[in-house]
This record gives structure tokens, sequence and C-alpha cells, in this order.
């Protein structure tokens, strides 16, 4: 069965991009395993520490190893994705050790973002094409799902509804999982 890692770029509990996540596992429902990473105890990038890896370190890459997509779920902060992400992402690149390379490389990789604002994301999300692909990371450029204005997508109790979003989720979701499974032929 194939497995999704969603990283979410913002630690906030109530996190609209969180929320997004969860929305698109509730369409994959059982067409494939989907969990969300936790990486809040992943320290600060610092080389003093870097080897051997912190414990969370260990258990992040770990996640993202035996995970057959990556699917990022990104706010954008003064138009470029959060710094606990690129700190995330620092560690995710750094070899394991002098025989094992890198986690990232070759993994398929989608993107989406929500925010307030009337181009919500498309900026930040850019930024972060251009790291990953650094990182040698597959990214699935087309689709790739910027929803705008999430004020007005949510119900009385500020949880998302994503409207006339949904669609646009089913198609990415549906894109990045037969991506997945070219990939894997
Ligand atoms: C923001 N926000 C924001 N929104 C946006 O569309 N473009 C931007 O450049 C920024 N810049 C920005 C900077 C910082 C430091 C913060 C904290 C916030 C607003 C942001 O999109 C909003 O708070 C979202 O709700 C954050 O995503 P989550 O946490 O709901 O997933």
């Amino acid at each position: 069965k194939i497995k999704i890692v969603a990283v979410v770029g913002s630690l906030r509990k109530e996190s609209y991009n969180r929320q997004l996540a969860l929305a698109a596992k509730e369409i994959i429902g059982d067409r494939a395993d989907f969990e969300l990473l936790e990486y809040q105890d992943v320290p600060l990038m610092n080389q003093d520490i870097e080897y051997p890896a912190p414990e969370a370190v260990k258990r992040v890459r770990n996640e993202v190893k035996s995970a057959d997509g990556i699917w990022f779920f990104i706010p954008e902060y003064n138009h470029f994705f959060s710094g606990v992400l690129k700190n995330l992402i620092d560690w995710l690149s750094r070899p394991i050790s002098d025989q094992e390379r890198q986690v990232l490389a070759g993994k398929p990789a989608a993107i989406s973002g929500i925010s307030p604002s009337m181009i919500g994301t498309s900026i930040a999300q850019d930024h972060l094409v251009t790291l990953i692909s650094l990182l040698n990371m597959d990214v699935m450029n087309v689709p790739r799902l910027t929803i705008p204005n999430v004020m007005q997508q949510l119900d009385s109790d500020n949880k998302l509804t994503l409207k006339e979003s949904y669609p646009y989720l089913e198609k990415q979701v549906n894109s990045f999982l037969s991506f997945i499974t070219k990939r894997n032929q």
C-alpha cells in the first residue's frame, strides 16, 4: 500500500493547512496510508549536535524514508515558507552517515497551501520548489494547489469547510496517487 507522509508547515494547533491535510486524508480513504509528520521536537539545526543525530531527527528521517510520497501543506510567511519547515528540511537534507545518503532524494513531492490572502501561498510554494528540487525531490509541478481567502471558507466554529475548493483538493489527491504509482512501476 502507498504511504504518504504529510508535512504541514505550521505548528499551530488550529492550522488551516493542518485541516487541509486532514481533509486530503479523508478523501484518500483507504487508497493509501496517510500520516501527518509530527516534528515540533526537532531542534534547531546546529552542526555541534548533528552526529549522532538527535532522537527526534532520527524519528522524522525514518518516517520520511519509509514514505512513497511527501505532501507539503504550507502557510506563507512573508511570501516565504515557514522557518520551522526550513529547519526540518535542513535536517533531512543531510546524509545519515558516510554510507547513507539523505532521505529526500528521489521522493515524489506534492505541494498545497491555504491562506487568508488573495494570492495565498503561491510565492512561498515557488520558493519551496526551488529548495526541494535542489535536494533532488521528484516534484509534481502540476497540479499544485493554492487556496486563497480562507476566511470565506470557515464555518461558525472556525473550521475549514472548503466549499468550492473541494474538487481541486480531490483532483490533487488523484493526481498525486497516480504520480506515485507511476514512479513505483
Ligand atoms: C503570515 N501570513 C501571511 N499570509 C499570506 O498569504 N502571505 C504572507 O506573506 C503572510 N505572511 C505572514 C507572516 C507571518 C510571520 C505570519 C505568522 C503569518 C498569514 C498566514 O497566512 C495565516 O496566519 C495562516 O492562517 C497561517 O497558516 P496556518 O497556521 O493556518 O496553517
